[in-house]
């Protein structure tokens, strides 16, 4: 159980070299994207209920006060999988400019739940990849959770300095765009069909100095009530503009997103 527990944290993850994934939803998302836990811990009316689920083997049936013990939540739903570490977030392949990549680059997002909505947005808009400097761990519960497993899905790279990795993606041809709430482009402005990097930063003090420096600044305007967006809210109205302009298609299903939206 401590071992269990200790999943809860990066020191223990890292250690184990696994993941926590609580709820129903990831462990479909497991057998969707033909991912092998390790282990499915479940209360015995959740197995009575997901018979198609436990297909998925090895599996253990728990008590419910158990299952509590091991899951972070208040209210688990009654399964817990383990899950090998699906990376160590230390490479990627390398980019194809010819394909015209959007990156994601985070300098700092420290709120798990943030973390885990740009994630699901990222996958959603179809984004090549996602850069991390620093902030929330993806492989923690929260992020999971809030990502609804698109963290299993993405190409994620940490980046121990967010600043060599926008150096880098300057000097292979990508623009490079810092969102920042005030004083850049409209959105809408920007030529998001070239290969391009997008800067969000963090909740409470913004994006580093450094990284402003390296870039085009962009900011969606709002009323001046409030004096910022939230960051996975801002990323969300960028990202689908870019999809709006490029008549992108929807990530994995290869149909034209205007062509579905009709005339
Ligand atoms: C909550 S904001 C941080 C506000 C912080 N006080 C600052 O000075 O930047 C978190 C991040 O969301 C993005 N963001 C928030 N509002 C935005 C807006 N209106 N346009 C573009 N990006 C925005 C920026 O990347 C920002 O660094």
């Amino acid at each position: 159980m401590a071992k269990l527990r200790s999943l809860h944290q990066a020191k223990g993850r890292k250690e184990q070299n696994l993941i926590l994934l609580e709820g129903t939803h990831l462990l479909q998302e497991c057998e969707r994207l033909r991912l092998e836990p390790q282990l499915i811990c479940s209360t015995d009316i959740w197995a009575q209920r997901h018979q198609y689920l436990m297909k998925l083997t090895p599996r253990q049936i728990v008590s419910p006060e158990v299952l509590c013990a091991m899951a972070s939540t208040e209210n688990p739903d009654g399964v817990v999988s383990l899950l090998a570490m699906p990376s160590d977030l230390t490479s990627l392949p390398q980019l194809d400019l010819a394909a015209k990549p959007l990156l994601l680059a985070l300098d700092r997002v420290q709120d798990p739940g943030n973390l885990g909505t740009l994630l699901r947005t990222s996958l959603a808009a179809g984004v090549d990849q996602v850069w991390l400097g620093g902030g929330a761990d993806p492989w923690q519960p929260k992020v999971l959770r809030a990502s609804a497993g698109a963290v299993l899905q993405l190409q994620l790279r940490r980046w121990p300095s967010l600043v060599a990795g926008i150096t880098t993606a300057k000097q292979s041809g990508l623009q490079v765009l810092a969102a920042v709430q005030r004083g850049g482009r409209p959105y809408w402005e920007v030529d998001w069909q070239l290969p391009s990097v997008l800067l969000l930063g963090n909740e409470g003090a913004g994006l580093e100095a450094e990284l402003i420096d390296e870039a085009q600044l962009v900011t969606v305007p709002h009323g001046q009530e409030v004096e910022s967006l939230n960051v996975a809210v801002a990323a969300g109205l960028m990202l689908m503009e870019r999809n709006r302009q490029t008549h992108r298609a929807i990530h994995g299903r290869g149909e034209s997103l205007i062509a579905e939206m009709g005339p």
